[in-house]
């Protein structure tokens, strides 16, 4: 089966730069990707292509090529799935915050109903991809709406995860380490699996398209970001024996790292793991080992959240107890916000955690990060719900300058690894802060001995 029209219902992370690329190495193909949020669907479609809603490298000169020739973006969404033959679900799957699973589930409400506008829809058979991140036996769900019709309209239903990273994710969708594709066992099956083979077969090597049962491919998903997060987490426990012991993280990351049966990547010590999938993949991990009744599997998977949790608590409690236990009314500067580099996402990132718990503590904070605005930060603040929205304005200036927001500081937390931070000029920060200025580096990013030869008292995580 040739495919020549696909719809992507989300505009999303994932959604716009997957079908950005898709669109950019198949032009044959016609890619509508839909959304009902209209400002992000204007936004993508906006003529200067340094709007587009997501901020990553790379992206906007990928979308500046295909847009209008065969990618397009568009809030008509009943429209795309009629026309598409093949229809990827790209929405979002947060944790659950009601009812039964509250905290862990994940919530499949938005998923439920792709699937039942695309049955109330469409008039011709179709192959719906999973490209949301789901619970293992989704597509069970999916495919119990889809084939109660009673028009005769045939699906096939595809899992296709995505690992790309943020920051990277034009590099990773123009060379995946795999792509992963789970389908039905059948000859029908079969057929559906190719077609979508077919399509990244026109960039990938056919050696990394891995096809798999459906039940294979959802799980493996939720077991990749469960995995990189536990190598977070066991660098992060690792860092805190690290200062008690006079051992350095950054060594022992080298020198386990370079036993060819670990491997060196995913073990950067660090503030804490954010992002939007990590915790809440491992929840919904948690979750369904539960519901199976595999205690032992949730509680060995949950430690992996219980040790972020404590190293974003522990980095701002030590910011307090190492300012003379106090940091009410005093300025600390918040370099970064976003949950990593290179991107303007912070949904879970650590600097809102150790934000929350240091205006707990009454601290006046000065955030600075290159892609994050003053309306992000608070409303990020203000979903935790701990304080009203007017305090959390209160406690919180932004500043467009770093200089600025370091000026007058009785502390500098580096929350996200920023290239950029790197090449400040710190003599002129340090000349401008209060003495003594304290820096304490949650990413292990800056030169320790150049800082401390300039005069910072100059902390970083595990040494
Ligand atoms: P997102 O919130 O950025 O985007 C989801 C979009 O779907 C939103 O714009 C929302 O308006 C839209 N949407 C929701 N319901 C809709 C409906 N019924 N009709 C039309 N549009 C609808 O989410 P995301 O970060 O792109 O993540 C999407 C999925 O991909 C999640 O399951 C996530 O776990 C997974 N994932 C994310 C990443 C990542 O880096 N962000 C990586 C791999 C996998
Ligand atoms: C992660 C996975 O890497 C992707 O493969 C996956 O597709 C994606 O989740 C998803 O399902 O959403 P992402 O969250 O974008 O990607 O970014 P990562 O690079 O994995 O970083 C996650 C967090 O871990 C960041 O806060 C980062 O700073 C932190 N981290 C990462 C560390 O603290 N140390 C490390 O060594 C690596």
């Amino acid at each position: 089966m040739k495919i020549t029209k696909i719809c992507c219902i989300g505009a999303g992370y994932v959604g716009g730069p997957t079908m950005a690329v898709i669109a950019q190495k198949c032009p044959h193909i016609q890619v509508t990707v839909v959304d009902l949020n209209e400002q992000r669907i204007a936004l993508w479609n906006d003529p200067n292509v340094d709007n587009i809603p997501i901020y990553e490298p790379g992206l906007s000169e990928v979308v500046a090529e295909a847009r209008g020739r065969n990618l397009f973006f568009s809030t008509a969404v009943d429209e795309a799935i009629a026309e598409a033959e093949m229809i990827f679900i790209s929405v979002n799957t947060p944790t659950k915050t009601y009812g039964s699973g509250k905290g862990l589930a994940a919530d499949l409400k938005y998923i439920e109903l792709c699937a039942r506008q695309i049955a109330r829809v469409s008039t011709t058979d179709k192959i719906v991809v999973e490209k949301s991140t789901l619970p293992v036996r989704t597509a069970e769900a999916i495919k119990s709406i889809l084939q109660n019709t009673g028009n005769g309209v045939k699906y096939q239903i595809l899992s296709n995860p995505e690992f790309l990273a943020e920051g990277t994710a034009v590099e990773d969708l123009f060379s995946p380490d795999r792509v992963l594709i789970g389908g039905e066992t059948t000859p029908e099956g079969e057929k559906a699996i190719q077609a979508l083979v077919d399509i990244y077969a026109n960039w990938v090597p056919k050696e990394r398209i891995l096809t798999t049962n459906v039940w294979s491919s959802e799980l493996s998903k939720l077991v990749a970001n469960a995995f990189l997060a536990q190598r977070v987490s066991s660098i992060n426990s690792i860092s805190e024996l690290c200062e008690k012991t006079g051992a350095d993280v950054n060594e022992v990351a080298r020198a386990i790292g370079m036993d060819s049966r670990i491997g060196p990547k995913f073990l950067k010590s660090s503030v804490g793991f954010g992002g939007s999938c990590f915790q809440k993949d491992i929840l919904n991990l948690v979750y369904i080992a539960k519901s199976y009744g595999l205690h032992e599997v949730a509680d060995y998977w949950e430690q992996v959240i219980i040790m972020n949790d404590h190293q974003k608590t522990r980095f701002a409690k030590n910011i307090v107890c190492t300012l003379y236990n106090t940091v009410a009314d005093k300025k600390i500067a918040f370099l970064g916000w976003a949950f990593k580099k290179d991107t303007n996402d912070t949904r879970e990132s650590a600097a809102i955690y150790v934000a929350n718990d240091l205006l707990f503590e009454q601290a006046k904070l000065a955030v600075y990060d290159p892609k994050v605005e003053h309306t992000q930060i608070i409303s990020d603040l203000n979903y935790l719900q701990t304080r009203p929205s007017q305090e959390n304005e209160k406690g919180i200036q932004t500043f467009n300058d770093p200089y600025e927001a370091c000026k007058d500081a009785h502390a500098i937390a580096i929350l996200t690894e920023w290239d950029e931070f790197k090449g400040y000029d710190w003599e002129k920060i340090y000349a401008h802060m209060n003495k003594p200025a304290f820096i304490f580096d949650g990413r292990n990013l800056l030169d320790k001995e150049k800082l401390t030869r300039i005069g910072f008292k100059y902390q970083t995580i595990g040494s």
